[in-house]
């Protein structure tokens, strides 16, 4: 029998091990090194900061890329995903895409994708970003079936991938290995699941309303749907909770039970209300940044609303003021108002809006939500279903059309005048409507554009897009009216 050598065993295991070792290090390094990243600056970091989805929700930033140069065809026009809405301000990447590096580098959404907008204060000269806005221009559901149209095209190949890539900058041999046979494969069959998931009840025909679930368009999505039927794993139903974007400027600091926030007023604590958005744009509840959310929390209190970029008649506002309080809109949307923040049932005569957004929070999803992050160290207590919606703060509100919920009224002066809200017009366009305060949603263009899909149309008559209700101030007249609109400006 041969005698065993045991310094060579000893030197051949160790030269195993330390192989494992190297390729553990190199599994690591390329599939779960986590580099967070957060911007000493706040308004940096609400813009590019990670609120930790990317790996749960992100996609191979270098794939995410290319995907516009991969396929043109499937976006509404030229400018990449400018052309949805997104906002670039001179860095690679728009506002409200966080790029965090989890093995390769992940793109993500964050807080500012639906909390972010432009102005177009004078013609010609480049658009304002206004920050913790309502991203009245951005598609999200345009966004959605991009992606998805991509993964599906037949130029969405390994070979097709990498060769983008590659024309936009260097790939090494490894990546290149890397994002052939695991990432583009991955990242593909994802985005299919995803499709097949979503489109199975937001293209499906519901019978209760006999009509398919309204087009989400510019500036709006069903949120809490998506969080019912994707995270919370509720059976779908029929509702149907497509809702306008909502502003983050100066929220008031979280008392327990003071405010309600949300249309419909679902949840009364800042701290879940910001918690449970970062779920909502995907992240899970141990994968979210409690430090970065935090931040975000406080950001929110001290953001300030952006003032009326144009000349306000001091005089007129005065006098819009005392219209304000004698109309009794103080006691409701003033800070300082007895009904600021509450939840105004639905059935007080003159409130009265669409109702599906308010049906969609059952009180199951309440539950649910309450039971999603038992056992760990976020303890939801305060989700519930309510029977009206939020008088919501006006802070900013030129910037912020169309108006309601549902963004079912384009401008101010149509939402105190009932009887002439139109019945189907445009959402998207970033020009001020001076005179009647809110975005151009009727300029002669707008129907060329709204083929392309740069702009949609809004149809009040769809299920959920309902343009009645909140009639207070209907009844005054001309004058008071213009001044009501020109002290609204100043908020
Ligand atoms: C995909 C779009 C989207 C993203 C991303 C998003 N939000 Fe929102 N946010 C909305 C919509 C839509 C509403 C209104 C929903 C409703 O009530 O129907 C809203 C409402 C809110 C409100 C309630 C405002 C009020 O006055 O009651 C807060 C606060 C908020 N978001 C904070 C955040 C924070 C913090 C993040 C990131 C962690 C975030 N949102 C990410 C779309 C988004
Ligand atoms: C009884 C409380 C109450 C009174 C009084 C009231 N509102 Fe409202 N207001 C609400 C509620 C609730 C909503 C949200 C309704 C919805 O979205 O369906 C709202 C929404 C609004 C909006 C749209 C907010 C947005 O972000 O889209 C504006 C603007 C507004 N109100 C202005 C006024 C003015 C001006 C008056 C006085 C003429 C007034 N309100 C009187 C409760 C009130």
């Amino acid at each position: 029998m041969r005698k065993i050598d045991r310094a060579k065993v000893r030197r051949v295991v160790g030269g195993l091990l330390l192989l494992a070792g190297v390729i553990g290090l190199f599994v690591w390094y390329k599939f779960f090194r986590d580099v967070q990243v957060s911007y000493a600056d706040d308004d940096e970091n609400f813009k590019y900061g990670s609120i930790g989805n990317e790996e749960n929700a992100g996609i191979p930033y270098l794939i995410w890329k290319a995907l516009p140069e991969i396929c043109p065809q499937h976006l509404p026009g030229p400018g990449g995903y400018a052309s949805l809405g997104m906002v670039y301000e001179g860095r690679e990447a728009p506002i409200g895409i966080s790029v965090r590096t989890i093995g390769v580098p992940r793109a993500a959404i964050n807080c500012a994708f639906c909390h972010v907008s432009t102005v177009r204060v004078e013609e010609g000269a480049a658009p304002r970003v206004l920050l913790g806005a309502t991203s009245a221009q951005l598609d999200v559901e345009g966004y959605n079936r991009f992606l998805w149209a991509c993964a599906a095209d037949p130029r969405f190949t390994p070979d097709g991938v990498v060769e983008a890539i590659r024309r936009a900058g260097e790939l090494s041999w490894i990546d290149e290995q890397i994002y052939r046979r695991v990432l583009v494969p991955r990242t593909r069959t994802a985005l299919l699941e995803q499709r097949d998931q979503v489109t199975a009840w937001m293209d499906a025909y519901v019978p209760s309303v006999g009509h398919r679930r309204p087009r989400w368009g510019r500036g709006r999505i069903d949120l809490f749907n998506l969080l019912k039927f994707h995270r919370l794993n509720l059976p779908l139903d029929e509702t149907i909770g497509v809702s306008d974007m909502m502003p983050l400027w100066q929220m008031p600091p979280s008392v327990r039970g003071n405010y309600s926030y949300f249309w419909d007023g679902l949840n009364d604590s800042l701290t879940e209300v910001a918690i449970s958005s970062a779920i909502g744009s995907g992240a899970t509840v141990s994968s979210l940044d409690r430090d970065q959310i935090g931040r975000i929390e406080r950001w929110m209190t001290r953001a300030p609303a952006p003032p009326y970029p144009y000349a306000i008649d001091g005089a007129l506002a005065a006098e819009g003021r005392r219209v304000y309080v004698r109309s009794g809109c103080a006691g409701c949307h003033d800070t300082g108002g007895a009904r600021y923040r509450a939840v105004i049932p639905l059935d007080e005569q003159e409130l009265r809006t669409d109702r599906s957004r308010m049906e969609m929070w059952t009180p199951e999803a309440a539950a649910a939500f309450n039971r999603h992050a038992e056992g760990t160290k976020i303890d939801f207590d305060r989700f519930r279903s309510t029977t009206g919606y939020v008088a919501t703060p006006l802070h900013g509100i030129w910037a912020t059309g169309p108006y309601l919920h549902n963004g079912s009224v384009p401008t101010l002066w149509h939402l105190l005048t009932p009887a002439e809200r139109p019945r189907v017009f445009y959402r998207g366009l970033s020009e001020v409507d001076r005179e009647r305060v809110g975005f151009i949603h009727d300029a002669a263009d707008t129907t060329a554009l709204a083929r392309k899909g740069l702009v949609s149309r809004y149809d009040t008559s769809e299920p959920g897009n309902g343009n009645q209700g909140h009639t207070y101030g209907a009844e005054l007249s001309r004058d008071d009216k213009m001044a009501l609109i020109e002290y609204m400006k100043t908020l």
